[in-house]
């Protein structure tokens, strides 16, 4: 059986001059290492950009024409900027924003929200992005259960779940306040672990059946405008990665995959993507074993997996993004398979400086980025070593080199 396409027409913003009264203006919610090279992508076009965070000097925020510094999860703060700057475009790079602002907004036709408001709001916690993929799209996930206690997380993998599972705070990301639980000596602490580490303090987490994947992947998804103005699904080569503790280490690109399991991904990313809607490029995080493929969640922006994509595609997923958001054509080829590899902080401290970056630099078909943060944590991330090679182990091995090289110190 064949399913129609539905077509759905796209916009295509015309292109000023910035700082005049003829601008293209978008504004980042959220500065990060990510947005940074959103930014930078959006500049090489001329758009003018408002880069906003919640603290100053944040790395998008050193490469914008404007800065601005707010608490994005105000409602009030958050209308008032919308409202004071106007911008064509409201691109959300963090998920802790008052998405009902944006809703509202876009209702009212003031700006576009890049995908859509809805698809902010959906992938803003665990719940309203999970509960549409299983029970909406019947997507294939791990069984899962909400929990807003520890006798309900109790009942929960006593009654549905089992062990080993995995308990996460619905408001979270890069793994904080998530734990694998082995058995029931591990709960209570898994459930104080969620409590300390989740964005807000109400206490519901999601409990899910541990999946015992060969691999996971990203597959960056871009909904972009074609020849015809209708907005098309084009996919970018599978992104392989490495998590510890729930936060990216390493990835790499092209990930082998069994064809089957191939289409089938693209099917779920399709899926989903079609549903949160709009234009731009979403990270469709999945587990593979054989043939078989699990959703686990959607970043409706660019994913921090895909900064490799900086050394092996022929545009990055940040140059898709913008392009993809303006309206432009994009090319979602791969031009060399490649990898990266993370460089933390290592210290707590203000103003790093970062020695052995020639040495890094060294190691052949390498290249860095460093994202310009003004405070090192010792988990956070400050920079990335990336490096391409026809032999995916010769670029993840050097990868790898080349950011052990880098020793970030205090002053
Ligand atoms: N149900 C599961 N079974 C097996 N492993 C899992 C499961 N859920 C999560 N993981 C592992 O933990 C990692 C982080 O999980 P998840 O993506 O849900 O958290 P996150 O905090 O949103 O991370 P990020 O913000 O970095 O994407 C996954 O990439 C995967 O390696
Ligand atoms: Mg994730």
């Amino acid at each position: 059986m064949s399913t129609p396409t539905r077509s759905t027409p796209g916009h295509t913003l015309s292109l000023g001059t910035p700082l005049s009264p003829a601008a293209t203006r978008v504004m980042l919610l959220g500065s990060g290492e990510l947005g940074k090279e959103v930014l930078i992508a959006l500049q090489r076009l001329g758009v003018e950009t408002i880069a906003v965070d919640r603290y100053q000097n944040a790395p998008g925020q050193q490469v914008a024409h404007h800065s601005r510094t707010i608490t994005m999860s105000d409602a009030d703060q958050l209308r008032t900027l919308i409202l004071a700057e106007r911008p064509h475009l409201v691109v959300p790079e963090i998920e802790a924003i008052a998405t009902s602002v944006l809703e509202e907004l876009e209702a009212q036709g003031v700006v576009r929200v890049i995908p859509t408001a809805r698809a902010a709001r959906l992938t803003m916690d665990r719940e309203g992005i999970r509960r549409l993929a299983a029970e909406t799209l019947s997507l294939p996930t791990s069984p899962y259960v909400f929990a807003d206690s520890l006798q309900e997380l109790q009942a929960a993998i006593d009654g549905k779940i089992g062990y080993p599972c995995i308990v996460k705070p619905v408001m979270s990301s890069s793994g904080k306040g998530q734990s694998k639980i082995d058995g029931p000596a591990d709960v209570q602490k898994a459930w104080d672990y969620a409590m300390a580490g989740g964005r807000v303090s109400h206490g519901r987490v999601i409990v899910e059946g541990f999946i015992d994947f060969d691999y996971e992947i990203t597959l960056l998804t871009v909904r972009a405008v074609d020849e015809q103005g209708q907005i098309t699904t084009q996919f970018c080569e599978p992104i392989g990665h490495l998590q510890v503790s729930g936060d990216y280490v390493e990835s790499w690109q092209p990930h082998p995959m069994h064809p089957q399991a191939l289409t089938q991904a693209q099917a779920i990313a399709k899926a989903v993507t079609d549903d949160l809607g709009g234009q731009g490029l979403f990270g469709v995080e999945l587990f593979v074993k054989g043939a078989q493929v699990w959703f686990s969640e959607v970043s409706p922006r660019p994913h921090d997996t895909g900064l490799v994509t900086l050394a092996t595609q022929v545009q990055s997923e940040f140059e898709l993004h913008a392009r993809a958001i303006l309206g432009l054509p994009v090319n979602t080829a791969l031009r060399t398979p490649g990898a990266s590899a993370v460089i933390y902080g290592g210290v707590d401290a203000q103003a790093m400086v970062f020695d052995g970056v020639a040495e890094a630099l060294r190691v052949p078909n390498t290249d860095l980025r460093l994202f310009g943060k003004p405070e090192s944590f010792v988990k956070r991330r400050m920079g990335v070593a990336l490096a391409f090679d026809e032999q995916l182990d010769v670029a993840r091995a050097r990868a790898k080199e080349a950011a052990g090289k880098v020793k970030p110190r205090p002053v």
